[in-house]
Parts: C-alpha cells; structure tokens; sequence
C-alpha cells in the first residue's frame, strides 16, 4: 500500500447550541456524528430518523444503570415500543453467546426490518449490537451511542461490527454503518480513569498516521484531557471524528488506505488474545502496541528513534503500558499471522513512514523478535511504564 498522505479534512458543522456534527460519507451509508454535551437527554438527537415503530436498546447493567432511562426518555416518544436487552459487561462477552441473546430478544418481540437497533455503551457493546443489526433479517439500521472515550473516537464510526471468536479478535463480522452517531461528553463523567487512558490510546493514534499537528496538540493538552476539561474532550473527540471520517470515507472497506486505522493493532490484538480477551484493555494494548510498532518502523529505518521515545512518552503520561507483556517470541508470531492484514501467512504491519503518515509493510521475524525483546517485560500484568 502506499503511504498515507494527510487527507484534505473538512471541518465539522454545528448543529443548534451545543451540538457539532462530523459527516461520514461513505458508498456503504452518509450520516452525521452529533458531538456535545447534553446529547443524550435532548429529544431533538432524535429528530430526522427514518420512521420506525420499535427501537430496540442493548446495553449492559452498569451504562443502562446509568443514561437508560434518560435515553429512553428523550428518545421514547418517537416510536411505539421501545425494548431494551442488557449483555453481560466486559471483553469476554463479545461473543457468539451475546449475539444470540440479541437474535432471541428481537424474534421474541417480534421486531421486523424496520426495527431500530440502539447500542447505548463502550466499543464492546456497540461492536456486537452493530454486528446483530447487520445480520438480522439481513440488515436493519442501527444508531451507536458510545459512552466511552474509545467508542466515540474510533468504534462507533465506520460501520466495523463484529464479534471475537475464542481463537482471534473479531473474527466474525461485517461492514455495517449506523444511521447516526451520538456522542455525548456528559457521558465521560463516570468513565473510570483505567477506561479515559484506554480511549486516549486511540486519539494518539490518529497523530502519528495522519496528523502531526494534532500529535502536538495532545502533548500540550494532555493533562486537561486526563482531568477531562469540556473544551480539551471536544476538540480530540471532533478531530478524531474527522480524521477517521475523511479515511472511512476514502476507503470504507479497507481495501488500502483504512488499514492504517491499525496502528498498534497487530501487536495489540495479540496481547489481547494471547493473555485472554479482557486482561489487558482493548486501549491499553493498542498503546503498548503503537510504541511497539513506532519501534519496528525506527528499525526499518523509517523514523528515528527519537520519534519512538517521543511516542512511548506521551503514551505513558497518558497512563498507558508502554512494555511487551512477557510471551514467547513463537507465541507472538503465532497470534500475529491471524491478523487480518496477514497475506500468505506474511504479517503485515502498519507503520509510519514519516510523523503524520502510515503505510502497510511487511517485516521480517528476526526484526520483529529484535522489537519485542526490547520492549519486554517481566509479567502479564500491563506496565506503566513511562518511555520505553
Ligand atoms: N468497530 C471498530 O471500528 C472498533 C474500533 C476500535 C475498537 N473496537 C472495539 O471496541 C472494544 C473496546 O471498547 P471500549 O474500550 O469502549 O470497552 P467496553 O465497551 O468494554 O467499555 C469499557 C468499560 O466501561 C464501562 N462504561 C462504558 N461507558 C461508561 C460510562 N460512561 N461510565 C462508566 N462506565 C462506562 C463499560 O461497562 C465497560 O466496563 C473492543 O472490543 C475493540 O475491539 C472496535
């Protein structure tokens, strides 16, 4: 693939006191991310919906203990039923069991293609529930309203659902878009600080493959993020939004240019896997695994190795590991040709060619071995570790 150059954004518009909106426009469906406090409990979040008389909200306990009803209540006058189906919390239940609880739900309240699907929580639920809107009846629509940091950045846009099969992360899944996007910042309130640094992991992100700018911004503002100052949360949500926007948009089923949406990704995925789905934080393991591969493109010879201890810096101030959790070298190349990038049995890594711009390459095992040894940590516990 070749490198990403930084896309030509559009900025967002705004949408009435409070609200700002990023368009995704993509062959697969065009919709708004609606950005701003105050989201949740307005009924005019609603408004301009296709007509539907049910609406289905998944969730799980802790999120629906906490905006279910507020929801429900900006949002219930628009159609005749509204169900909710809680799924068990957590990584672990990101899977075929939750899947079918949701089938259940729908066939036993007999819900048609019409039928609304909500996802009300983090990337977990809106993974699985965007997977179930894409699959049954072959296809009904679905609004995603992230309440975690990482879900309103990254997961709830796009149109990526999918749940994980106990032998890789989501291995099972289809390119779905929602009908519209909500993301309220009230909602970051109640985010435990262990779930804020696992989203920051993904605005990081969208510094080193696209915009070296907005790397800058997040090492001057990190600390009002970490104390989840309202105008700091807005800009990294709004141009998070829009970065992966403008590459959804030019690539909506990855054949080039979305891969680098994946940076961090190949190593992450296998720490996850390799120490059990929910050990480590989707977040955290993406963190560990952008200072992994921001090492892999120093030793490639494409960045220096300057860049890689500025990285690990700000991934550790963020509160993120920055150090491989111990497992054996074969274990890691094992879990890494499952990835979905992987050609032949050939990993694939996206790594960064130049600050603000990510390519797709392959590596060769003795160079990825080198990496993991100098990253290495004694224990599978996630490391905060500072700069590596
Ligand atoms: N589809 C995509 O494009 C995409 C992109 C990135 C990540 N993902 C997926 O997203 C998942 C990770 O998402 P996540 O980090 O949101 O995890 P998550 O969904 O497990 O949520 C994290 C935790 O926070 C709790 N929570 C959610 N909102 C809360 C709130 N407002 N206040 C208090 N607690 C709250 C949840 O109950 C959960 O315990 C992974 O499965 C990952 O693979 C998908």
């Amino acid at each position: 693939m070749a490198p990403s150059t930084p896309l030509g954004l559009t900025g967002g518009s705004r949408a009435g006191a409070g609200c700002q909106l990023v368009r995704v426009a993509t062959p697969g469906g065009n919709y708004d991310i609606h950005i701003g406090s105050g989201l949740l409990t307005n009924p005019q979040t609603w408004a301009g919906l296709p007509a539907a008389t049910d609406a289905v909200v998944v969730s799980n306990p802790v999120v629906w203990q906490l905006f279910g009803a507020s929801l429900v209540a900006a949002m219930g006058p628009r159609y005749r039923r509204v169900t909710s189906l809680l799924l068990p919390d957590g990584e672990a239940h990101k899977d075929a069991a939750s899947l079918q609880r949701i089938y259940d739900h729908l066939l036993q309240h007999g819900c048609d293609r019409r039928t609304h699907l909500v996802a009300l929580g983090g990337g977990v639920v809106g993974d699985v529930t965007g997977f179930a809107a894409a699959t049954y009846m072959r296809g009904v629509p679905f609004v995603q309203v992230p309440t975690t940091l990482l879900a309103q950045v990254d997961s709830s846009v796009g149109g990526k659902t999918a749940i994980n099969h106990p032998l890789g992360k989501n291995m099972i899944g289809a390119f779905h878009q929602p009908l519209r996007v909500v993301c309220d910042l009230d909602t970051l309130a109640t985010l435990p600080q262990r779930e804020l640094a696992a989203g920051l992991a993904e605005v990081i992100k969208y510094g080193p493959i696209q915009d070296d700018e907005f790397l800058g911004w997040i090492e001057a503002n990190l600390g009002a993020l970490l104390d989840r100052q309202p105008a700091a949360l807005l800009h990294a949500v709004r141009r998070s939004c829009e970065i992966k926007a403008a590459v959804v948009g030019a690539d909506e089923r990855e054949s080039g240019l979305r891969a680098i949406l994946n940076f961090g990704h190949t190593f992450g995925h296998a720490i996850e896997a390799g120490l059990g789905f929910g050990t480590w934080l989707h977040g955290e393991a993406v963190g560990c695994g952008m200072v992994l591969a921001a090492r892999l493109s120093a030793e490639l010879g494409l960045v220096p190795g300057a860049y890689v201890e500025r990285l690990g810096a700000l991934i550790g101030r963020a509160g993120l590991p920055t150090v491989a959790p111990a497992m054996p070298p074969e274990r890691w190349l094992q879990l890494m040709r499952l990835d979905k990038k992987a050609e032949a049995g050939e990993i694939r890594f996206v790594v960064i060619e130049r600050p603000g711009c990510a390519a797709v390459r392959p590596a060769p095992d003795a160079l990825v071995r080198t990496v993991l040894e100098r990253h290495r940590d004694g224990s599978d516990a996630p490391a905060v570790a500072g700069a590596a």
